[in-house]
């Protein structure tokens, strides 16, 4: 069978959460394309060309704490404006989304240009305040220069030419602002299984 399910939406709305709760429930695959922009974010930090780095990319460098840093974000979105890097990363991505036993797929541009015909879209979003709160609370630091970067990494990811972040027409919007872990999680849990049966 093949089923796939395409998140997308804002820094730290909680798309990575429920993803993984969905992926878990369901038995699918899960993958965090915004890890793929991350590292080669980081890779163009140290002095390499970001194209370059979107095309010799390897699982292993998907993975490491060095990418959850505010400034590993800051680094992916701007790596992310550019349209080789994205067009470099696009087929490992529709790969991932084709495989047998279903797949969810969470980011910025599942729903619009990865996964199309994705069978259920999800926009997850919750206000900057909330987000960077959340954040705060992962990362430390001052509070208000994390909402200060969260503000500036959605106006760059909403403004980009190139596979803009926006809902889907299709997508089914979650607002996590007022919303418990569980309860964003069953919502997205009815969606997925109305669709399968
Ligand atoms: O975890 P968080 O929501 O903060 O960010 P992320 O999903 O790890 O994505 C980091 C950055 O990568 C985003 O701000 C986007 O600029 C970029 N990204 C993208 O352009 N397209 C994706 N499918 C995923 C991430």
């Amino acid at each position: 069978m093949r089923f796939t399910v395409a998140i997308d939406g804002p820094a730290a709305a909680g798309k990575g959460t429920i993803s993984k709760a969905v992926a878990k429930e369901f038995g699918f695959a899960h993958l965090d394309t915004g890890a793929l922009y991350r590292a080669v974010g980081v890779k163009a930090a140290s002095g390499m060309d970001p194209v370059e780095a979107a095309q010799t990319l390897t699982p292993a460098d998907t993975v490491g704490e060095a990418l959850r840093t505010l400034e590993a974000g800051q680094a992916a979105s701007k790596v992310a404006v550019i349209p080789e890097v994205r067009a470099a990363l696009l087929e490992f991505q529709r790969r991932f989304a084709d495989q047998e036993g279903g797949a969810v797929l969470d980011g910025r541009d599942i729903g619009t240009v990865i996964c199309p015909n994705a069978d259920v879209k999800l926009f997850v979003t919750a206000s900057a305040e909330v987000r960077a709160h959340r954040r705060w609370l992962e990362l430390g630091g001052d509070e208000a220069e994390v909402l200060a970067q969260v503000k500036e990494r959605d106006d760059r990811d909403m403004n980009r030419a190139d596979a803009p972040l926006r809902p889907a027409v299709d997508a089914i919007l979650i607002d996590t602002s007022d919303l418990s872990i569980d309860a964003a999680v069953a919502l997205a849990t009815a969606a997925i299984r109305a669709k399968l049966a």
